[in-house]
């Protein structure tokens, strides 16, 4: 027999299939995108109003995500048929409680939210409930015991608060003198749980890469199957990501390990959807170094290589629908930054950004820019990923950003 999946209603009437998504940036955004196009009744939370996200959602709400009794009103008022972290700045306790009460089904599952919104938790599974290979790492809480862990692990090495995405208080301590500043560095970068920070030895890798991958069941048989698609190699500036492609170019072995890494991590986490899996590759050696049960940043390369790209395939996962995962063209992403700290900037160049066919661009909408926020993206294809680098870089340029 074949199993029956989810009956999505229609939006705004009492039949809706409704989405709460927790976070309204960029890729939220292009996750509402392809949920609205199935059909689903969408909202969308952001601390600030109008988000990205926010503005092509149902309905939308500004609160503080990290505040438990706030987010638990919010959810109890909506009561979503799905709730969608797209941040880790969440009052995650009332994720793990609103699923044990099966109100809600938290995607991909609340131990994946809250085991990946502190560096610790994820680390500890990887490296010691799973044995996955990982840099060596020490975590310390205190001036002291930081200056010990860093002696310990060596240098150079990296330092990063526990709790902070995006590059933030990150820092690579070349040597002893460059501890204490680190370490004040650290503290100022932490989202909550101030203090505590990971420290870790440096992989010296020949490339590093995502592996998005996606836990989706099967359309006939309703069994949760693992799928990858091709790997994407990308470039970070202070802890940002800058440019990605795919597909990356590594040997049959490291593809293979990386895939047996994503696996494990992913199956440890549980439920539906898409995650971005980072790893490190040298030869045929793979490190685990982190992973974002969610579309990743490096994949929005994704919108222009795949049949479906990582937001489409995230909305079919989290639906228990049937996903694929295929490549048509090599591609390049390069990010698109606001350049100045102002708000209600203007976008101009686009039709020389867009005069090759094969280009394409996001702009986020965002309300208010920064000199290194991300404000857009270009896409491009190419025969080649050096080639699709090259034009998605020179896209980018060619978008200028005003103020008013
Ligand atoms: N142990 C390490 N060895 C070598 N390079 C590292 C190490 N840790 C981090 N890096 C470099 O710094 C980048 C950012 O690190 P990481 O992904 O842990 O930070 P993040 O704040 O979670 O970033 P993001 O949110 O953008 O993924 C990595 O992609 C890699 O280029
Ligand atoms: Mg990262």
């Amino acid at each position: 027999m074949i199993y029956m999946s989810v009956t999505i209603g229609t939006p705004l009437q009492s039949s809706a299939f409704k989405v709460l998504l927790l976070g309204s940036g960029e890729l939220g955004k292009e996750v509402v995108i392809s949920l609205q196009r199935l059909g689903v009744e969408v909202h969308a939370a952001d601390r600030y109003d109008h988000a990205p996200a926010m503005q092509v959602a149902h309905y939308s709400y500004t609160l503080n995500m990290a505040d438990a009794e706030e987010l638990k009103q919010l959810i109890e008022k909506i009561k979503p048929n799905l709730i969608v972290p797209e941040i880790e700045a969440i009052a995650t306790q009332v994720l793990v409680d609103i699923e044990q009460q099966n109100i809600a089904t938290v995607i991909p599952s609340a131990k994946a939210v809250n085991l990946t919104m502190n560096r610790e938790g994820i680390r500890r599974l990887a490296a010691e409930e799973l044995g996955l290979p990982t840099s060596a790492y020490r975590f310390a809480d205190s001036l002291e015991s930081f200056r010990a862990a860093c002696d310990d692990i060596g240098y150079p090495n990296f330092v990063k608060p526990v709790m902070s995405s995006s590059g933030k208080g990150q820092s690579r301590v070349k040597s002893f003198d460059e501890v204490d500043a680190a370490w004040e560095y650290a503290q100022t970068g932490g989202r909550v749980n101030q203090g505590k920070v990971i420290v870790e030895s440096q992989i010296d890798f020949d490339f590093e890469i995502t592996l998005l991958t996606v836990r989706a069941k099967n359309a006939e048989t309703g069994e949760i199957e693992t799928h990858y698609c091709d790997a994407i190699g990308h470039r970070q500036d202070s802890g940002d990501y800058v440019e990605s492609w795919q597909p990356q170019a590594m040997t049959p072995a490291a593809l293979e390990e990386a895939k047996r890494i994503a696996h494990k991590v992913t199956t440890a986490l549980g439920g539906c959807g898409i995650f971005g899996v980072e790893l490190f590759v040298k030869g045929d050696k793979v490190w685990f170094s982190e992973v974002s049960p969610r579309p990743h940043d490096t994949g929005l390369v994704t919108l222009a290589s795949q049949y479906q790209s990582e937001f489409e395939l995230h909305a079919r996962a989290i639906l228990g629908l049937p996903v694929n995962t295929s490549r048509h063209s090599v591609a390049a992403s390069a990010v698109i930054y606001a350049g100045i700290d102002d708000t209600n900037l203007s976008f101009s160049g686009l039709n020389l950004a867009l005069t090759n066919p094969n280009t394409d661009l996001r702009l986020f909408g965002k309300p208010e820019g920064f000199k290194r926020r991300r404000m857009g993206v270009a896409t491009a294809r190419a025969e080649t990923t050096d080639q699709a680098r090259e034009l998605a870089l020179e896209t980018a340029s060619l978008v200028s950003v005003k103020q008013n």
